[in-house]
């Protein structure tokens, strides 16, 4: 069993986008909204800029507070859209409840779109057009699997949660590399079935959800989940102890996808489209 180490990944992703940093002439400058006293994404946010700026990436955090009225957010980034300095805007989710943030991406200038969450990439993937950005997560976990070599064309993979985060983008863009994939979510039936017959496994659902061992003995897990178990310890959506003799390769919590999302999306925000 070999451990899919995004720690060691994640710093040799960095490094390739300092050196394209250091390169061009233009340096990229990304602004990321705030909205709230949400203290996950306020850790999140700093962690962004620090990787950010550690790869010589400029960020502006804009801060506003809980009550902000959709119609303000959506002024302030119309007002970054058509910024010059500015080459990258993300808004951190989740947003409060008063604000619907399917709305709030579909504001974003698609090229300016590091998160990819709006209709337009969002859109371009799911029809084979090249959108500007792909989202974070699961371009980091496609570039965990290349690392290791892991072929997906004619793969059995399941992609476990739906999310417009992770899951629904995960699945079209394994879909997209010629896997075979199938999508389960809270209303799958026999799911435990439908595991054991993968060569590939990627579970985003924040729940201890794959507890069974493999069928093929050279299959792949990664574990996109992250949260906090009773005990307050940091665990993933994989029994990891139980299941990972049954396996080729298993990503860690932490240590996997979490710090390949970050630098998947250093990747995003060095490209300069305007
Ligand atoms: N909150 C949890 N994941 C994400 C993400 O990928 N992007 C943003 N903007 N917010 C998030």
């Amino acid at each position: 069993m070999i451990i899919l180490d995004g720690k060691k990944v994640s710093l040799k992703i960095l490094e390739e986008v300092k050196e394209k940093v250091a390169q061009i002439d233009r340096k990229p400058h990304l602004a990321v909204i705030l909205v709230g006293n949400n203290p996950a994404s306020k850790i999140y946010v700093n962690n962004k800029k620090k990787a950010a700026e550690a790869v010589g990436i400029k960020t502006t955090i804009i801060e506003f507070e809980e009550k902000i009225s959709e119609l303000e957010l959506i002024n302030k980034i119309e007002e970054l859209n058509v910024d010059n300095n500015i080459t990258g805007i993300l808004v951190q989710l989740p947003l409060p409840q008063h604000i619907n943030s399917k709305n709030i991406a579909a504001h974003i200038n698609p090229k300016k779109d590091v998160d990819g969450f709006s209709p337009e990439n969002v859109g371009r993937l799911a029809i084979g057009l090249e959108p500007y950005f792909y989202p974070a997560t699961p371009q980091g976990v496609l570039m965990l699997l290349d690392e290791y070599g892991i072929e997906l064309e004619s793969a059995n993979a399941v992609v476990i949660g739906r999310s417009n985060i992770v899951g629904k983008p995960m699945t079209q863009m394994l879909l997209k590399r010629n896997a075979t994939v199938t999508s389960c979510h809270s209303f799958t039936k026999n799911l435990d079935r439908i595991i054991k017959t993968a060569d590939v496994v990627i579970s985003a659902v924040g729940k201890k959800i794959v507890r069974c061992k493999m069928g093929n003995k050279n299959s792949v897990i990664v574990d996109v989940g992250i949260y906090k178990d009773s005990n307050g310890q940091l665990t993933g959506d994989v029994d990891f102890d139980y299941v990972s003799d049954s396996v080729g390769f298993i990503s860690p919590v932490p240590g996997g996808v979490g710090p390949m999302t970050i630098a998947s999306l250093m990747y995003n925000a060095s490209k300069i489209y305007c």
